[in-house]
């Protein structure tokens, strides 16, 4: 990543105090979602790994996950994959579950997405607690696909996501912005 481009992309992300709740600083990415050159700037960053890494697809985390992921799929050329909060996925799912501060939360994924052929990369807004991603990696292992990559905008480093993770990456690599 050039300095330049880190800077704009970084420019475009907006903190808002308190949100969704008092003490928390929330990251809010439509800025960067609104201008094109930062939107593209940061697809291309990201397709850059995939090809690096040697993914054979793209899953993206429910819901700003999605939003960065899918033209990431689109311009490498590689399949979209959604891991999604439970209960919204039709087919045959594989599901998660995982820590909160307070209580449990649960991902899923459709089985038939991911075979053992499969190299997938992993993006996300936000690597936070890492809850999230490590679930979702579970998912993946769980269908036999290899992963190439965790790649997000951003990583909280006070909150540890790293080392959550840490054991779910199996040696893969974990890149932000
Ligand atoms: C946020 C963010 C990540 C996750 C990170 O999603 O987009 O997916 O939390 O947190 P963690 O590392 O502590 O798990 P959120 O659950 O707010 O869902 P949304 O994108 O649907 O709003």
């Amino acid at each position: 990543t050039t300095e330049a481009t880190r800077e704009l992309l970084l420019s475009r992300i907006r903190d808002v105090p308190d949100y969704p709740k008092p003490g928390v600083l929330f990251k809010d990415i439509t800025p960067l979602l609104a201008d094109p050159v930062a939107f593209g700037a940061l697809t291309d960053l990201f397709v850059e790994l995939c090809t690096r890494h040697g993914a054979t697809k793209v899953v993206g985390l429910e819901a700003r996950g999605f939003i960065l992921a899918a033209p990431v799929a689109v311009r490498a050329g590689l399949g979209f994959v959604p891991v999604r909060k439970a209960g919204k996925l039709p087919g045959a799912t594989l599901g998660q579950m995982y820590e909160l501060e307070y209580g449990t939360a649960e991902v899923e994924i459709h089985a038939e997405d991911l075979s053992a052929d499969d190299r997938v990369m992993v993006i996300d807004d936000v690597l936070a607690t890492g809850g999230t991603a490590q679930a979702s990696l579970e998912l993946i292992r769980r269908t036999g696909a290899q992963v190439a990559g965790v790649s997000v905008l951003m990583e909280l480093g006070f909150l540890s996501g790293r080392e959550r993770i840490r054991s779910a990456l199996a040696g893969a690599p974990l890149e932000a912005v």
